[in-house]
């Protein structure tokens, strides 16, 4: 029987991709996301005691992949705090309520284990209309590099990746024909990414043997937008 994995935001997207992708690799699978799903357990991440007893009915768990988030696109003077807090609930408070009840069934398993937080690009630099979902993506990595401090005495590691815009139904909501225009000038690869590219990188931080030494890092996954300088 293959190693437990634990994924939310399993039900589109980039954690569905990493779901799949980690079946594929004789991972166990559970996935939870807030829009039922087959084979999926509704959760809302920001809900402690719902994400407590989903973690805690996962026996033997080695790898937790937190994957649920929610965005918006709002000029700073308009972001109403409402929103705001939304954003910040959902993308580090749930991120944090399920990497905690993860990392404490590891923690209980005592066998170790990896965890990965989608973070974004959005988190590395500051992007237009992005104050909330930037300010959550920020904290998403810092996290990383916390945990990756405080666990690693048990044998947990833990880091971010951080996607430029990936082909999901949240990027189809809010990128419009000007915005994808801005991005694919700025993305060397002049392109958006695939989930499946996102899920390779999941891939390679979860397994122990090919990134035993990586912990507190954030990986971009971005067709070299990072890098480039003003003209890609
Ligand atoms: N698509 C991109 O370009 C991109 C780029 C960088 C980072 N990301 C990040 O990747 C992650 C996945 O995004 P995606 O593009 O696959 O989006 P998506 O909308 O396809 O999937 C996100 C999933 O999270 C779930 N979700 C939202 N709020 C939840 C909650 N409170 N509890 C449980 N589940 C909840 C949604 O129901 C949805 O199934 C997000 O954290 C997003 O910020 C995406």
């Amino acid at each position: 029987m293959g190693k437990l994995l634990a994924v939310t935001g399993g039900a589109s997207g980039i954690g569905l991709a990493i779901a799949e992708a980690a079946r594929a690799e004789g991972w166990q699978v559970a996935t939870a996301d807030r829009t039922p799903a087959e084979g999926a357990t509704e959760l809302d991440v920001t809900d402690a005691g719902a994400v407590a007893r989903w973690i805690g009915g996962l026996a033997e768990l080695r790898g937790v992949v937190c994957s649920a988030g929610i965005s918006a696109a709002t000029p700073f003077l308009e972001t109403e705090p409402e929103l705001f807090r939304r954003i910040l609930d959902v993308n580090v408070t749930g991120t944090f309520l399920v990497a905690q009840a993860a990392a404490r069934a590891m923690v209980a398993a005592g066998k170790g284990g990896s965890i990965v937080l989608i973070a974004s690009v959005s988190g590395l630099r500051g992007i237009q209309g992005r104050v909330a979902y930037g300010a959550s993506k920020a904290a998403v990595i810092n996290m990383a590099q916390v945990m990756a401090i405080d666990l690693a005495p048990h044998g947990i590691r833990a880091n971010a990746i951080c996607p430029a815009p990936i082909e999901t139904p949240l990027v189809t909501k809010l990128h419009d024909a000007e915005t994808r225009s801005q991005w694919l000038s700025r993305i060397p690869a002049a392109r958006y990414g695939t989930v499946g590219e996102v899920a390779q990188a999941a891939l390679f931080l979860l397994d122990e043997r090919r990134s035993s030494y990586i912990t507190g890092h954030a990986l971009p996954v971005d067709g070299g937008y990072g890098g480039a300088g003003v003209m890609a």
